[in-house]
């Protein structure tokens, strides 16, 4: 049923999030405080649009484009809605100054939800009058390429809300997962951090380069990973099963584990080197082109992955 879903914040989440909503058939109205990345966000709209239909991920862009409407005060985006998704930046006091003032505009029917990547519900909600109908929704980025979705309420978000947010969510062909207890950066991005922790190490002590750190993911794990999780990864790497990996690996990685553990302060210094690296084989002028050709692989590994769900099964 189609719904009126208030977008609020159009950065990178905000407008993929605004795709994901049309697609799915609501009206769904786009709020930025910022008058100029506003309309930024709508020229970049069309051009993702279109990508969708020529690689045939939807069928009509005007339809998708006429159900997206800008607006330039958050009172008028977010009137009427019966969903908001919040995409400022990533800033709990931002966060809590623009949920209070929703919490006191919206009726209670109204589901409130965050994409925050790392900030417990609570931190948002605690001390709200609707604090029942605040939820995280969680994407990656771009929502309107990966489905995951990770819903985390607080503890004073009702079920309804959690109930309500999957079932949206699925009917908007989004992947939901659901975190029992709250937690900083919930699941895909306490998976990132560990991950980068350890590559973020191995460059710096000149164990490998950025670019074949980079190809081990993208010709080796992130591969195997754009079909099965860990788990079940390690579930085929050994002929008896998850225990006999365990039994075979275990030991030494364990030792290995032991030795990741330890912490590098993340800072300046070490951001300014890794900016170095990365600007050395990518030019700040060209990520905006290249984030472009992110878009349309993920829009062919979409339909690649369609075809293959129905002859292989997921
Ligand atoms: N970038 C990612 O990979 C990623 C992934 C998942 C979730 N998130 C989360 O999504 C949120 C948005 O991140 P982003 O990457 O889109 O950032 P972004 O910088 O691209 O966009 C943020 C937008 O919010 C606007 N904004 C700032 N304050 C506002 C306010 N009070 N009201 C309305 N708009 C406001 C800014 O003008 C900007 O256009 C953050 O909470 C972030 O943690 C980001």
């Amino acid at each position: 049923m189609s719904q009126k879903i208030a977008v609020v914040g159009a950065g990178f989440i905000g407008r993929s999030w605004a795709m994901v909503f049309s697609k799915a058939g609501h009206h769904v109205s786009l709020y930025d405080i910022d008058p100029v990345a506003l309309s930024e966000a709508m020229n970049l709209l069309e051009i993702n649009i279109a990508d969708l239909e020529s690689n045939g991920l939807i069928s009509s862009k005007d339809d998708l484009l006429g159900r997206i409407q800008p607006y330039k005060t958050l009172e008028g985006a977010v009137e009427d809605a019966e969903w908001v998704q919040e995409n400022a930046l990533e800033n709990v006091q931002i966060k809590r100054k623009l949920f209070s003032q929703m919490d006191e505009l919206l009726p209670e029917t109204t589901i409130l939800a965050s994409s925050t990547s790392a900030i417990p519900c609570s931190d948002i909600s605690n001390g709200m009058k609707g604090a029942g109908r605040i939820i995280v929704a969680h994407p990656a980025n771009p929502p309107y390429l990966l489905p995951i979705v990770e819903l985390s309420g607080a503890p004073e978000t009702k079920d309804e809300t959690i109930f309500r947010a999957k079932e949206l969510l699925e009917a908007a062909d989004m992947e939901v997962i659901t975190i029992n207890k709250e937690i900083k950066g919930f699941v895909l991005n306490r998976l990132q951090v560990a991950l980068l922790n350890e590559a973020f190490k191995l460059v710096e002590d000149g164990i490998v380069s950025g670019a074949d750190l980079d190809k081990t993911i993208k010709h080796g794990l992130g591969l195997r990973w754009s079909i099965m999780g860990p788990m079940e990864t390690i579930d085929l790497n050994a002929p008896g099963g998850i225990r006999d990996y365990l039994e075979r690996f275990g030991p030494a990685f364990e030792a290995i584990a032991k030795e990741q553990s330890s912490i590098r302060p993340w800072d300046t210094s070490r951001f300014i080197k890794m900016e170095e690296e990365r600007r050395k084989v990518m030019p700040i002028n060209d990520l905006r082109e290249r984030a472009r050709w992110r878009d349309r692989r993920l829009m062919a590994l979409t339909r690649h992955k369609e075809e293959s769900d129905k002859h292989y099964g997921k």
